[in-house]
């Protein structure tokens, strides 16, 4: 979704909003702007389409001189990627300037109601009538300027604005969209995310809903809806910035895939404590923990699929029943929840619209909120009683990869955390416990091998379409599987439980077809190999992953991926692993933009 960047400090602020945006990139844009204080005029450079064209029309920033400036990347929803709908907007005597990520919901009574006191619009956009109703309430306190057009606004906005009268300084506000300051030496930072400013400073403060920001190169100060000078939340991030950058690898995915045995070995140092698990913010009583009745897990996209493995695994640990729902179904549901019930929100950005709905939802029914995320800081991971910080570190590509497994391994480990508490620590436990030690090394076991998934992409990629297949956590792989392959190489993908092919789906299978059946549970694999046997006679190449050494599937199988043996219920970590870079390779066969894919965006903050 869109990036917002800012700038204020001793240095040409044009090249470094540029290298912030393109820090942004992994979020998903389709046009981009700039705009500084040049001489204490606003002058501004938009452009459709890749930064480079922004890059090449300022000269790499340097057509525009000033130390102050903002900039964005957008992600269209009103109004077509165009240079005009682009941001910044300015308003109509050019007084000021905004940049916007969110969405204003009643913009078209605002537009009805400026356009009868004379404005004139030019754009297609909800965020021109953030500037418009700027120039419409100003008389001479910025203050009081913003705060009029603030509570005249509906909806979600992050904001940074300049005003020509205010050469020396800009603003910034947020409702519901990510934005946090960056305090540098003698610089100061507005982003939308951490990344964008990792390389000046790793030094945050988080505003809260409204505040009003505002920041020169010396000091930033922020306002509560009262006008009163405020102190918030401060926040210094390990992050370092080799993780917010390629080093070498062709993508961020890539990249971030071969960096999973690390992220790993991270989750699992920050909460196994020998044989216990302690986890740093969540600190549950083995009263609280008997008296749940139900665990409810919210999510969207992959962090749902993980979700799915989750729910299986504290369900066959606990015994405590395991509900589980998108959170855009989730929110408009009426769901059954009460003070008996944890809500486990998980998203890795943390930003994600429906989620944060779906867990204030979650809220209203008295129901504890724990948030499993990967952003410190981010909204989810502030609103939310508990937190676990999956310590995944920067996630730049858009597929997710590294905070998915992390995510996996999170909730694993959450449950085996509540068996404990449940008295319910047996053999079982420990085997987990010793297998998710010895996981960075199985991890790492199945990028050695990747060739084998090289040749397979190579052989394969030019399918229109694929199938995966599995039963339980193999169900919840093959969604998953299925979401990679069609997310990054537009391969038409689907999964479906093994056992339902024959109630439908089967019709679609002919000679030639491509079905992933991943067969890496030993309690189901006699009655997976059965399904693959189905879909083999009608004619599927079948590929099927399975544990190393479980190969009686050859006689259905064309080919078969052998994974590192661990317990059923830990196969998810390593063959998710495997399902990753089996997309990755057959979208870099064909020739796809990996780490952007079409349409997409990394955080959707709007719903
Ligand atoms: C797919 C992917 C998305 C996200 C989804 C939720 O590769 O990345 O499906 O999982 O948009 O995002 P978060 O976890 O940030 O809430």
């Amino acid at each position: 979704m869109c990036g917002i960047i800012g700038y204020a400090g001793g240095k040409q602020a044009a090249p470094l909003l540029l290298d912030g945006l393109k820090m942004l990139e992994y979020r998903g844009y389709d046009s981009s702007g700039i705009a500084v204080f040049d001489g204490g005029e606003i002058k501004m450079s938009k452009a459709k389409g890749r930064l480079e064209n922004l890059d090449e029309i300022t000269d790499g920033g340097k057509k525009l001189h000033g130390v102050i400036g903002i900039g964005h990347t957008r992600w269209a929803t009103h109004g077509e990627p165009s240079d005009i709908n682009s941001h910044p907007h300015v308003s109509e005597t050019g007084r000021f300037a905004v940049v916007h990520n969110g969405i204003i919901e009643n913009y078209i009574e605002i537009r009805e109601f400026l356009t009868a006191k004379g404005f004139t619009f030019k754009s297609q956009t909800d965020t021109e009538v953030v500037v418009q109703l700027l120039e419409y309430y100003h008389k001479d306190d910025i203050f009081e300027t913003i705060r009029k057009t603030l509570n005249k606004l509906k909806g979600s906005y992050a904001l940074g604005i300049l005003a020509a009268f205010e050469p020396n300084r800009f603003f910034a506000v947020r409702k519901d969209s990510p934005l946090v300051i960056g305090l540098g030496k003698n610089e100061n930072f507005i982003a939308s995310d951490i990344p964008a400013v990792l390389k000046y400073t790793r030094t945050f403060i988080l505003p809260e809903d409204k505040d009003i920001i505002v920041a020169d190169g010396k000091s930033v100060c922020v306002y509560n809806t009262n006008h009163e000078l405020v102190e918030r939340e401060r926040l210094n991030v390990d992050w370092d910035v080799e993780s917010a950058q390629k080093n070498g690898y062709p993508h961020f995915m890539l990249k971030e895939i071969h960096e999973q045995p690390k992220a790993v070995e991270q989750t699992v140092a920050s909460c196994v404590k020998g044989d216990k698990i302690e986890f740093e913010n969540v600190k549950y009583s083995a009263g609280f923990v008997k008296k749940l009745k139900k665990l409810y897990i919210i999510a969207c996209g992959s962090s749902y699929h993980a979700g799915m493995i989750g729910k299986y695994f504290i369900e066959r640990n606990c015994r405590i029943p395991v509900e589980i729902d998108l959170a855009s179904e989730f929110r408009y549901r009426r769901p059954i929840l009460d003070k008996d019930t944890l809500t486990v929100v998980i998203s890795q950005s943390g930003e994600t619209a429906d989620s944060i709905a779906a867990m204030r939802e979650a809220k209203t029914h008295g129901s504890r909120v724990l948030a499993i995320v990967n952003v410190v800081g981010s909204t989810i991971a502030r609103e939310a009683d508990d937190v676990i910080i999956t310590r995944a570190g920067p996630e730049m590509a858009v597929a997710t990869t590294k905070g998915y497994l992390t995510q996996v391994l999170t909730l694993q480990l959450l449950g085996l955390y509540l068996s404990d508490k449940l008295g319910l620590n047996g053999e079982s436990y420990r085997t987990y416990l010793e297998e998710i030690k010895r996981l960075p090394t199985a991890v790492q076991e199945v990028i050695d091998n990747k060739e084998q998934l090289q040749i397979l992409a190579s052989t394969y990629f030019g399918n229109d379409t694929a199938f995966f297949i599995g039963r339980g956590n193999d169900y919840a792989l093959a969604l998953e599987g299925a979401l990679k392959l069609k997310e990054i190489s537009y391969i038409h993908a689907e999964s479906y439980a093994a056992g339902e092919l024959k109630h439908g789906t089967i019709s679609l299978i002919k000679e030639g077809s491509l079905v992933f059946a991943c067969l890496t549970s030993d309690e189901l694999y006699d009655k997976a190999q059965s399904n693959a046997e189905e879909v083999k006679t009608r004619g599927a190449d079948v590929i099927a992953l399975v544990k190393k050494g479980h190969t009686a599937i050859e006689k259905q199988a064309k080919h078969i991926i052998e994974l590192p043996a661990l317990s059923d219920e830990i196969m998810p970590c390593v063959a998710a692993v495997c399902l990753q870079l089996l997309a990755y390779y057959i979208a870099a066969a064909r020739g796809c933009d990996i780490d952007k894919p079409r349409n997409l965006a990394k955080s959707v903050t709007v719903e």
